[in-house]
């Protein structure tokens, strides 16, 4: 029986110059070389791609882009596809970060519109969804998920989403030292993974890895990743540091 095999990817978002983000890899590298049972990705910035494609050749670690354009190429100013990703050296694009929804305009419709671009490219897309903290505390956490599933996977079949992760951010608890609780985490992981089944089909919804992204750090993961649906972390703070980030890759001790 196929299993979800764990994937834990740290999102550098804007840090790390390109040489900063070689060291950084290098020492990652040579940190995580005997993990087993467990993907890792790493995701630096456009500038540090290809720098850090380079030390990663051969390792058992993933490059990541934090966004791509929906388009292949064209008068886009400012923008990355995903065909110059995969040809930078990338094998996932994250997509729909709040953090790109809060701050630049990204709607679940552009959301839809990056991961088809990127399944086309060969690129997996991790689509980020979750709740603000007003969101949450009127209640409306489960139909804003709902919303972001069901929008930014519209129109696609079973085909194209066969490498899609989905990774659950609640945004109150990105950044904040503010986790949710494991039960939080995995009542809103089974939820998105009922939904999955709804709208493709059981077996897909028992294949797609549900990463948990908000303030996860080493004290946390363990308890975070024993429970049932949650199949990986997305990391932003305790990704920078590859100790720390290595400790998270290697969370079951
Ligand atoms: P923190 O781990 O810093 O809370 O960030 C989470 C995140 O946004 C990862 O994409």
């Amino acid at each position: 029986m196929e299993t979800r095999l764990p994937l834990i990817a740290g999102n550098w978002k804007m840090h790390k110059t390109g040489d900063e983000a070689v060291q950084a890899a290098k020492h990652l590298k040579e940190l995580t070389a005997k993990a087993v049972g467990v993907e890792i990705m790493i995701a630096p910035t456009f500038t540090a791609l290809s720098q850090v494609a380079a030390v990663l050749a051969g390792s058992n670690i993933a490059l990541g882009a934090q966004n791509l354009h929906w388009e292949n190429q064209g008068a886009f100013t400012g923008e990355i596809s995903a065909a110059m990703l995969v040809n930078a050296g990338c094998r996932y694009a994250i997509v729909g970060h709040s953090e790109r929804r809060q701050y630049f305009g990204e709607t679940d419709q552009t959301v839809q519109r990056k991961i088809r671009a990127a399944v086309a490219a060969g690129l997996r897309p991790v689509m980020c969804i979750g709740e603000t903290e007003a969101e949450r505390e009127s209640g409306q956490t489960f139909s804003v998920l709902d919303k972001q599933i069901q929008k930014g996977l519209e129109s696609f079949v079973l085909q194209d989403l066969k490498t899609l992760v989905v990774a659950y951010e609640p945004v109150w608890a990105i950044g904040t030292g503010k986790t949710a609780t494991k039960e939080q985490a995995q009542e809103a992981h089974a939820y998105i993974r009922r939904q999955l089944a709804g709208i493709v089909d059981d077996g897909f919804a028992r294949l797609v890895r549900i990463l948990y992204g908000g303030s996860v750090k080493p004290s946390n993961i363990k308890e975070l990743m024993a429970m049932p649906d949650v199949d990986g972390a997305l990391v932003g703070g305790a990704s920078l540091d590859p100790e720390t980030f290595s400790q998270l890759a290697h969370y079951r001790g």
